[in-house]
């Protein structure tokens, strides 16, 4: 099961940062820009499954619509919002330099691998098992750190924060884990995502070191699941706990300047006694 994974992510490791766009080779495009929300014949993840897309829909249609989704939808097209109501309003993005040429190439690819047995697009092979106590605890400690990401990425918490950690821990460049679960659309959303982050930082960051299958993207897949069982409002709490913790803290802060000052100023104060005294004495 891991090889194969393997394979994919030093394919992708390769490609990040692989120069001109116009002059990749579509797979290599469609792995870059588009495996983080389709998988062709892996089911639906953030956008639909692509695999047969094309007797869905008319080509010319879906080469306007991967070239610029968003006027698409804009302009009221009853398919278009259809596709955006089942993907629960998230809207595609317009792919940076997209044309109607690569859309048209990437369509091919999809096409040709749809008539595949099993595209290299179905999706990443992390295991399906059942989650355990174990892993939602091993998924805790790798986002924590306690437990270093084979790859040697940064640990989560550095830029995440999520409830049950203690109020200060974690950073806040990220946005707040607790219901990413349910967000990115359950297991299988978040599994691929995490197999390829396409976001700026989350790229830049995990691009080079990948996280692994079933050590590591499983195990925090379980943690995030138990994290989303919460509502909500604990985030909010921990919030007004930080808050309030904030104002603690500033007070407790001018106390103990307050303090200081003065033992500094009796300290001086008393030297000062002290002198004159011996001065009366002497
Ligand atoms: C951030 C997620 C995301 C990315 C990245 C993305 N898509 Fe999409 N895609 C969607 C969503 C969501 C929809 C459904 C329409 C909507 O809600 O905007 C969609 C719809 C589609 C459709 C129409 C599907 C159908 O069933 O008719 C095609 C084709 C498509 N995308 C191709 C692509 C290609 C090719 C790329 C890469 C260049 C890509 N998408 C990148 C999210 C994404
Ligand atoms: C260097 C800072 C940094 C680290 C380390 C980091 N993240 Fe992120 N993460 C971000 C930022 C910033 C975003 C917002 C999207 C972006 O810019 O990449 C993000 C977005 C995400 C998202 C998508 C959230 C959403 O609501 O769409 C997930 C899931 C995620 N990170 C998981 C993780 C996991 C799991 C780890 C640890 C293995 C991790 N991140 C480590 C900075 C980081």
């Amino acid at each position: 099961m891991r090889a194969p994974l393997a394979v994919v992510i030093l394919l992708l490791t390769g490609l990040a940062g692989s120069g001109n766009a116009d002059a990749q080779a579509p797979a290599d495009e469609f792995k870059k820009l588009c495996i983080s929300c389709h998988t062709i014949g892996g089911g639906r993840i953030v956008g639909p499954d692509l695999k047969d897309v094309h007797e869905r829909k008319e080509r010319a249609w879906l080469v306007r619509f991967i070239a610029d989704p968003q006027s698409m939808l804009a302009s009221g097209d009853a398919y278009a919002l259809k596709l955006k109501e089942e993907a629960r309003g998230v809207i595609m993005p317009t792919v940076p330099g997209m044309t109607m040429d690569r859309a048209r190439t990437l369509l091919d690819l999809i096409e040709a691998e749809s008539v595949l047995e099993k595209s290299q697009f179905a999706g990443v092979q992390v295991s399906d098992r059942p989650f355990t106590k174990e892993d939602i605890r091993r998924g805790r400690d790798l986002f924590l750190g306690k437990i270093r990401l084979a790859a040697g990425g940064a640990p989560c918490v550095s830029c995440h924060s999520v409830n049950g950690i203690g109020v200060l821990a974690g950073g806040g460049l990220g946005p707040d884990l607790n219901q990413v679960f349910e967000r990115l659309n359950g297991r299988k959303g978040l599994v691929t995502w995490l197999t390829a982050p396409a976001t700026t930082t989350m790229g830049a960051v995990y691009g080079d070191h990948p996280l692994e299958a079933d050590e590591e993207i499983l195990p925090l897949a379980a943690y995030f699941g138990e994290l989303a069982k919460d509502p909500q409002e604990s985030s909010q709490a921990s919030t007004l706990i930080f808050v309030l913790l904030g104002i603690a803290g500033t007070a407790a802060v001018l106390m103990i300047f307050d303090g200081v000052w003065k033992n500094r100023f009796r300290g001086v104060r008393g030297e000062m006694v002290r002198k004159s005294v011996e001065r009366v004495k002497g």
